[in-house]
């Protein structure tokens, strides 16, 4: 069976959507106050955080997180609101076994706006991409995406939540795909 960890910074609903169906080992969050660990504790996973400033580096950072996914023995880390680039001592432990959500259809629009760079363009269509993390922001292979239109009532919000939306269904679909087993 293959384990999964979930990688959070703030909300954690991408987070809550995937342990709802599929048995996560750990969540991770950067932020020792974030909304995820609320969840993650409803959910009765089990929960790490720590906080970047706490070590003297981000390579200290980054082996200590490498040193909880090989305790865990986690085979696919899925990042969720992550809002953190994955370094060089990350990408060296794990490359090739970490993933990503985007909200938006890269290779358009990436970086931490995803959504508002989509709505600021006026662009007709965005989406959602799930992709295999490289050293790159959001320039990893793409691993499935949809398309979500902007329709011609929505506002920001409603265009948000649609994106959102999207996301509930693309990241479970594509963990199944993976071969990670539903509870
Ligand atoms: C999602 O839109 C995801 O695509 C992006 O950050 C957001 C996280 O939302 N990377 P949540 O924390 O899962 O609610």
């Amino acid at each position: 069976m293959k384990k999964i960890a979930v990688f959070a910074s703030g909300n954690g609903s991408n987070f809550q959507v995937i342990a709802e169906q599929f048995p996560v080992e750990f969540v991770f969050s950067d932020h020792r106050d974030a909304y995820v660990l609320k969840r993650a504790e409803q959910l009765s996973v089990p929960s790490y955080a720590f906080e970047l400033r706490e070590f003297d580096s981000k390579t200290a950072y980054e082996e200590a997180v490498a040193a909880l996914l090989a305790e865990h023995q986690i085979d696919l880390v899925c990042l969720a609101g992550y809002m953190k680039i994955v370094g060089p001592t990350l990408l060296a432990a794990y490359e090739g076994r970490i993933i990503n959500i985007h909200p938006a259809y890269l290779p358009e629009f990436p970086g931490a706006h995803g959504i508002e760079d989509a709505w600021q363009a006026g662009a007709a269509e965005s989406g959602v991409t799930v992709h295999w993390v490289d050293s790159g922001v959001d320039t990893g292979k793409v691993i499935k995406q949809v398309r979500v239109p902007r329709l011609a009532a929505d506002t920001l919000e409603r265009f948000e939540e649609r994106i959102h939306a999207a996301e509930y269904q693309l990241y479970p679909a594509v963990l199944e795909s993976l071969g990670v087993e539903k509870r």
